[in-house]
């Protein structure tokens, strides 16, 4: 059974809800965040901007400032998928559909961080294999961006089956350094 198939059966043994495997053949809790999840998910989101600024379109700086009831309301309005490690959240994915009239069968997703003690344990895969299974409830094709530097996680996508389709030239700039990104998509029909 291949991977992926393998993700799909536990997603619908589980009720689309909450466990998804690992290459490892790990099982990682995963399940939507919700509002009691709003410190941890605030705590770990500014672990990723500090620990990865150049991986990520938004700065700690800002993101520090916001109060808790910011991230709560992020959390309540949008779809965060968290990854558990014996009960800790230990990584996270965004995922939102598109809302215009014309562009509402694409979904988009953002925000993908991993603790660094579990780089390379799969969570990242589950996650990112949970937030396609969830887009294809919703969307034809999902988006992502990701700096071009970042080959770990391109690698990672790719290994999900996204597939680069353009680089935007000069898409982040922090101070005088400026980062290209990769568009890359999977379409799901
Ligand atoms: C990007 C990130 C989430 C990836 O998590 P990770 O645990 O490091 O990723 P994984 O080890 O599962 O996957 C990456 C590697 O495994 C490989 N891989 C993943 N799934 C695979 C599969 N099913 N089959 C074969 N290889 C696979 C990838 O090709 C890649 O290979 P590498 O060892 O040569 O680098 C994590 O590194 C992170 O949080 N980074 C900082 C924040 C960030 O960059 N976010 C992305 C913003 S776009």
């Amino acid at each position: 059974m291949t991977r992926q198939r393998f993700v799909r059966s536990l997603w619908s043994i589980a009720g689309g809800s909450v466990t998804v495997h690992s290459r490892l053949f790990m099982v990682w809790p995963i399940r939507r965040l919700v509002t009691a999840d709003g410190a941890a998910f605030r705590a770990l989101r500014l672990e990723a901007l500090q620990t990865y600024p150049d991986a990520f379109g938004s700065i700690y700086e800002d993101e520090v400032a916001r109060p808790l009831s910011s991230f709560i309301q992020q959390l309540e309005k949008n779809v965060i998928l968290g990854g558990f490690d014996h009960g800790e959240l230990a990584g996270m994915i965004g995922f939102y559909r598109q809302s215009g009239p014309k562009d509402r069968h694409k979904g988009v997703i953002w925000g993908m961080y991993v603790k660094p003690r579990l780089h390379g344990g799969g969570l990242a895969s589950a996650l990112l294999d949970s937030a396609i299974e969830l887009g294809k409830t919703q969307v034809e094709q999902i988006q992502l961006t990701v700096v071009t530097t970042n080959q770990r996680a391109v690698r990672l996508y790719e290994a999900s089956g996204f597939r680069g389709y353009g680089i935007e030239k000069n898409a982040l700039k922090s101070g005088e350094r400026y980062f290209d990104e990769l568009l890359m998509v999977r379409f799901l029909t």
